[in-house]
């Protein structure tokens, strides 16, 4: 889903409902960092106005100053803040290219596991309102009416998660209006997809497969597993270096050797981390053993 704001009719200052400063926009900015490791540039001085000024009237509050004293002691309203401020554009099948990589190059190994009694996990991390994790189980079932509930019998399962709430609630009804759900192959849709109206809904058994979940990349991650292959696209482009030498580093711990790390088309390996993988393709990336 695409949260954005039409830059060319953005409010002058003096139009503004609710007194926002230069100092407000700084106290955000850092906020936001340390909460999710966005780094926002002062660019985006009116976009968080337009997003915020919402909050800040739901809450019923005359001032951001007020508003921003008031996120200090709540910490839903804080996360709520931080989501307002994060960006969600997604679509199906985005970036083709990883998920027939998957299916014609990793896939075929991970069946042999399962078929053996093996473990297989994937992660779809940042995966917004679930048309990444979403895409994966499609495209792994491809037309085979029967490996949903092939996958259900074995050891396989999706982890799908994201920051906002607001995304990962679309993510977990598994509908989509047509407009959004027209991207996905027609060969596809036709089985997996069921049209309600102005929606189509995902197939429950593929549903099944995915366990959506809030997380913070930033924060703990209780999984204790690691994982076959790992999506992590379109989101480490909000990071500073830092953070996405950090996040690396953990992506690779979490990787089982030879396991498959897929990153976003503007996104590179930084830091230590980036001995630890080969190259595979465009922004695929295998885990070496060491
Ligand atoms: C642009 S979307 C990318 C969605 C999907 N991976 C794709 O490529 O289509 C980025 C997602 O990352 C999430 N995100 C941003 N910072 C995060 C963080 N610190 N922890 C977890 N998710 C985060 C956002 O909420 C958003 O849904």
């Amino acid at each position: 889903m695409t949260l954005s704001i039409d830059t060319k009719n953005v409010m002058p200052p003096e139009r503004r409902e609710f007194e926002y400063t230069q100092k407000d926009f700084e106290h955000v900015r850092d906020l936001v960092y340390q909460n999710a490791g966005i780094t926002l540039q002062s660019s985006k001085t009116n976009l968080v106005y337009s997003r915020l000024s919402k909050r800040v009237r739901a809450c019923g509050m005359q001032s951001f100053k007020d508003y921003l004293a008031y996120l200090e002691q709540d910490e839903e309203e804080r996360t709520r803040a931080v989501t307002a401020l994060t960006t969600n554009h997604t679509s199906f099948f985005r970036e083709k290219h990883h998920f027939e990589h998957l299916v014609n190059q990793v896939w075929p190994a991970l069946k042999k596991k399962l078929e053996s009694g093996g473990r297989v996990r994937i992660w779809s991390a940042g995966c917004s309102s679930g048309e990444e994790p979403y895409s994966l189980v499609m495209a792994l079932a491809g037309t085979d009416r029967n490996l949903p509930r092939w996958l259900l019998k074995h050891d396989f399962r999706i982890l799908a998660s994201d920051l906002a709430p607001h995304v990962l609630a679309t993510a977990r009804s598994g509908r989509y209006p047509n407009s959004i759900a027209e991207s996905i192959p027609a060969s596809l849709r036709n089985i997996w997809m069921t049209p309600d109206g102005d929606s189509m809904v995902v197939n429950p058994a593929l549903q099944q497969l995915i366990a959506f979940k809030e997380l913070n990349l930033l924060g703990t991650w209780p999984m204790k597993q690691q994982f076959d292959v790992i999506f992590c696209r379109n989101v480490m482009i909000y990071f500073d270096e830092p953070t996405k030498t950090t996040l690396f580093q953990n992506f690779s711990k979490k990787l089982l050797t030879g396991g498959y790390l897929y990153i976003g088309h503007s996104e590179r390996l930084v830091g230590k981390a980036s001995q630890d993988f080969v190259s595979k393709g465009q922004t695929i990336y295998q885990k070496r053993s060491m």
